[in-house]
């Protein structure tokens, strides 16, 4: 379980976050939608400490991560996945040592294991046989995938999402939410992506909540965000901004 407690960032005078609070309870696939610069990204990098939070708490697990030293927050960061916006691959480096990147870091194994958990991970991901391929020989759907199977290495029991489906085309997008789907049910992690597509809230969200103005909106399932009767929400919904 997630909790936020009077969660609060800002950066200088901008208060991006202000005194949110939220419980993302075991296995719920939560979206957090908002325009763009609403503080969507701010938010997920709270969660695993990437941004350090101006007031309030965040704890996972019961465990209030701001205390952790450097060792609780590599085993923090083991626990909840991130998948970034942008894939963050290693350009210099294949599929192969992309995903056994922080297995390679952070946990001595032998390398009969690494290759086994890599294979496993590249597998749930539909991509076996990649293993050589270098970043650049993959289709953007297929760099997000590489980007999912890394941020599975650890067996996490929580993965955040930071727009998985922006800028990619409608057909690969299903294929990501499709993969979205089957990682909370076969896996039965919790998921929290930030989106501001919706379709991709219907398809993979059980609960939505919205940021506006530093404050989230509690909106419910997807039918009923889509439901909705606040103004600001009906025209994001809608389509009317961005
Ligand atoms: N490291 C930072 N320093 C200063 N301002 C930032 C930083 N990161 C984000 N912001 C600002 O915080 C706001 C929210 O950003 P972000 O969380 O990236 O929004 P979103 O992901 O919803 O598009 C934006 O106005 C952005 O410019
Ligand atoms: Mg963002």
């Amino acid at each position: 379980m997630i909790k936020l407690n009077k969660l609060s960032k800002s950066f200088g005078d901008h208060q991006v976050i202000d005194g949110v609070d939220l419980e993302i309870p075991d296995g719920q696939s939560l979206a957090v939608i908002g325009p763009s610069g609403c503080g969507k990204s701010t938010l997920l990098k709270l969660l695993i400490r990437l941004e350090e939070p101006t007031g309030g708490s965040v704890s996972v697990n019961g465990q209030d991560i701001v205390r952790l030293d450097e060792e609780g927050l590599i085993s923090l960061r083991q626990k909840v996945g991130f998948v970034f916006q942008y894939g963050a691959l290693f350009d210099s480096l294949s599929v192969f040592e992309n995903v056994a990147f922080a297995l390679r870091e952070h946990a001595k194994l032998p390398e009969r294991q690494i290759a086994r958990i890599v294979g496993e991970k590249l597998k749930l991901v539909e991509l076996e046989g990649t293993e050589k391929l270098m970043p650049e020989a993959l289709s953007g759907g297929m760099q997000k995938r590489v980007g999912i199977a890394r941020a599975l290495a650890f067996d996490p029991t929580i993965i955040l999402y930071d727009e998985p489906t922006t800028g990619l085309d409608p057909i690969t997008s299903v294929t990501i939410e499709n993969l979205m789907v089957k990682l909370a049910r076969e896996l039965k992690v919790t998921s929290v992506l930030v989106t501001h597509v919706m379709q991709t809230v219907r398809r993979v969200a059980n609960r939505v909540v919205m940021i506006n103005e530093a404050k989230l909106i509690e909106l419910g399932s997807p039918a009923e965000a889509a439901r909705s009767t606040v103004p600001i929400v009906k025209k994001f919904i809608t389509g009317g901004i961005d």
